[in-house]
């Protein structure tokens, strides 16, 4: 197909100056599959109801990348052309059988790989939406939310349906953070824990609300809380609650728990702190009538202008739905009540936590010392190496040292126990300048009802009209419950 001098009288078919040589050719055709590629995932991205922010790194990163790789070559084929590197030149005389059928080979070698680059796209844009993908490709980082996120009623909510979401503005917003990520991922510059809450995350409306909305809340749950003492015996102690989340229009007045997200009415509030775990100035509108109630903690004198006012919405009580690191008693009283634990061995629960809160560096000095702490616990225990192998699943499930992760960076902002949730504004101290109006936090069954409390049969003498608490000796009216529960051995 190619010979060294060209017989311009034969008049083979040329092909452009362009692609005379091999180099160039192939050149060609990378840059043509790119444009290929880079024209599927941009309909990709157009076409399908959410993207994520990871494809915006192929479309406007990796493709452009090839595009240019294939510029390159072609670049290069035209300079070793013309100083005659590459030798001989490149020319296809479709008389010649041999010409034609290696022409027809290389049509069918381009076709295959633009073929191979259309089907190579889909396949890695389906990867970069997946769980697998958000959740381990970046393994040390996202560990503690991946694990945390499979043990969460949210398992099989895909990443991305909780952090992309539709829309054009969130669109760009996430291509934007997704480099960004990719970048602080590649230079080693992830912070450590991963800052919560997320500060630009997308409004609960758009992300929690394509599955649960408002109107749709109705009635109270019941629940029940399994707790163990930290004395010889492990003490049970349950709390049986039912929880007022109540409802936010289809069925019934607004009212409950899932009032603050009602339609009627708009609840702001600024927090001090980047956790908005302090938050002292609140701002209630009825939306009818605009009329607006500004409740303020009596120690908070600033300008409620000077920060930024917030609209209440589900993560400032769910804050962690899908990513939450249990507290060691927590951790612990559900592993005893699950059976995983056993009950009988004296001290255990008081044991299994102090194994877990000692601190550690890594998650390996962990796994040793709780072992050797527990057998130096339990010196007679048979039982005790798989009181060991449980110890250790809790510990990585809950806990991670690498990512300097664990409940007290991420706090669950649902109660009031060992975080201060709901008591954040429900604590008695936020009133109304001229205060007749409070935020209600005078009684303990103006969220809950405690239907029983005990262990066994107890539970199940249910009193509707509720129960006082009953804690152990220690005083829980006078101080707030964060004061004592720290989520660890109680003081
Ligand atoms: C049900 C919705 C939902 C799903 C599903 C979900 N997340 Fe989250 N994620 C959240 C919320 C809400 C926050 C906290 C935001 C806040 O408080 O502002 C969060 C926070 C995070 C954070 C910041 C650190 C932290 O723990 O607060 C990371 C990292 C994260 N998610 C990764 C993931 C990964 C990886 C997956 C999939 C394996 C995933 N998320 C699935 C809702 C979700
Ligand atoms: C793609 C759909 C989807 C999205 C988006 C979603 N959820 Fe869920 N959520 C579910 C499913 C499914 C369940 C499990 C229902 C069940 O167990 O009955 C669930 C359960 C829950 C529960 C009950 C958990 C329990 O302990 O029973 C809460 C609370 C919740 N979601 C809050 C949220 C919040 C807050 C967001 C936004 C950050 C959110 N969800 C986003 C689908 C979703
Ligand atoms: C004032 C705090 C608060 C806000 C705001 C809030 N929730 Fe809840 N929600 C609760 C509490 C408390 C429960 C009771 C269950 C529990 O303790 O885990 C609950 C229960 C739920 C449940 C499970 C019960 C059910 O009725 O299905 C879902 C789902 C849920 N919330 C979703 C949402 C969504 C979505 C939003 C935002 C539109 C939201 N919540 C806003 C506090 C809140
Ligand atoms: C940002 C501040 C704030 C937080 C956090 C907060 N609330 Fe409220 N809550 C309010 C305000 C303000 C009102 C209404 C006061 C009024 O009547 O004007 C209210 C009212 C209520 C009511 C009465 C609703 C009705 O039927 O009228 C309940 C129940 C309630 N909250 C439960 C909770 C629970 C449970 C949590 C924690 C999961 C919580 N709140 C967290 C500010 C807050
Ligand atoms: C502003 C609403 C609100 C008020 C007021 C309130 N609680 Fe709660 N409480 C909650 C919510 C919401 C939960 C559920 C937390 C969860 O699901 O993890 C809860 C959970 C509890 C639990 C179970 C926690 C556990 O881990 O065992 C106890 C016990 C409890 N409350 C006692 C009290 C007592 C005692 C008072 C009065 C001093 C009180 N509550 C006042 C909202 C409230
Ligand atoms: C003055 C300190 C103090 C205050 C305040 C306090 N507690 Fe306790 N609480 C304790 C101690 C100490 C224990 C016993 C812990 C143990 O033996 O492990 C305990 C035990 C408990 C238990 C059972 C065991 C456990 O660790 O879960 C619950 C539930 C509980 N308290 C809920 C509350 C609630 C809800 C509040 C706020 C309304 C509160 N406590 C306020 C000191 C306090």
């Amino acid at each position: 197909m190619s010979s060294p001098e060209p017989n311009e009288n034969t008049a083979p078919t040329r092909f452009p100056k362009l692609l005379q040589n091999w180099i160039s050719l192939i050149g060609a055709v990378f840059a043509m599959g790119s444009i290929f590629a880079f024209l599927l995932l941009f309909a990709i991205e157009l076409f399908l109801p959410h993207s994520n922010p990871y494809m915006g790194i192929l479309v406007y990163v990796v493709a452009p990348l090839c595009f240019f790789a294939g510029l390159l070559l072609i670049f290069v084929g035209l300079w070793a052309q013309r100083y005659e590197k590459v030798s001989p030149r490149l020319h296809i005389d479709l008389t010649r059988p041999r010409d034609r059928r290696l022409l027809v080979g290389f049509a069918l070698c381009a076709l295959l790989f633009l073929l191979a680059t259309a089907f190579g796209s889909y396949q890695t844009y389906q990867y970069t939406d997946s769980v697998q993908f958000c959740g381990t490709s970046c393994h040390v980082p996202m560990h503690p939310e991946y694990t945390a996120y499979l043990h969460s009623p949210h398992a099989r909510v895909a990443c991305v349906d909780c952090h992309v979401g539709a829309g054009a503005e969130w669109y760009v917003r996430s291509k934007l953070n997704g480099v960004h990520q990719l970048v602080d991922v590649v230079t080693g510059n992830i912070p450590r824990p991963i800052e919560t809450p997320v500060k630009n995350m997308r409004p609960a409306r758009d992300t929690c609300e394509q599955c649960h909305w408002p109107e749709r809340f109705i009635g109270s749950i019941d629940r029940t809380y399994y707790h163990y003492l930290s004395d010889a015996t492990n003490t049970p102690f349950a709390v049986r609650l039912l929880l007022k989340v109540g409802g936010g229009g289809d069925n019934g007045p607004p009212s409950g728990i899932h009032w603050h997200v009602s339609q009627g009415e708009k609840v702001e509030y600024i927090a001090t702190d980047a956790q908005r775990q302090v938050i002292p100035w609140v701002r209630v509108t009825n939306i009818a009538t605009g009329n607006t109630t500004v409740y303020r903690d009596k120690k908070f004198h600033d300008d409620p202008a000077k920060f930024e006012i917030r609209t209440m919405d589900c993560m400032d009580c769910h804050s962690q739905p899908s990513h939450r690191f249990l507290s060691p008693n927590e951790a612990t009283d559900t592993a005893i009540t699950a059976g995983l634990i056993d009950h009988s061995v004296p001290s255990v629960k008081a044991n299994v936590v102090a194994a877990l809160i000692a601190p550690y560096q890594t998650t390996d000095e962990a796994m040793q010392k709780i072992a050797s702490n527990l057998h130096t616990a339990y010196p007679q225990l048979a039982s005790v190496d798989g009181l060991v192998a449980e110890t250790q699943q809790l510990y990585r499930d809950n806990f991670f040292p690498e990512m300097k992760t664990d409940w007290r960076t991420h706090p669950d902002n649902i109660g009031h126990k060992i975080s201060a949730g709901c008591f954040r504004c429900h604590d008695g101290n936020h009133k109304t300048d001229d205060g007749k109006k409070m935020i209600p936090a005078d009684n303990c069954n103006q969220c809950h009802t405690i239907l029983a409390q005990g262990s066994g049969d107890q539970l199940k003498q249910l009193n509707t009209d509720g129960t006082d608490f009953v804690h152990i000796d220690a005083p829980y009216l006078e101080f707030s419950c964060i004061n004592c529960h720290t989520g660890a051995v109680s003081k």
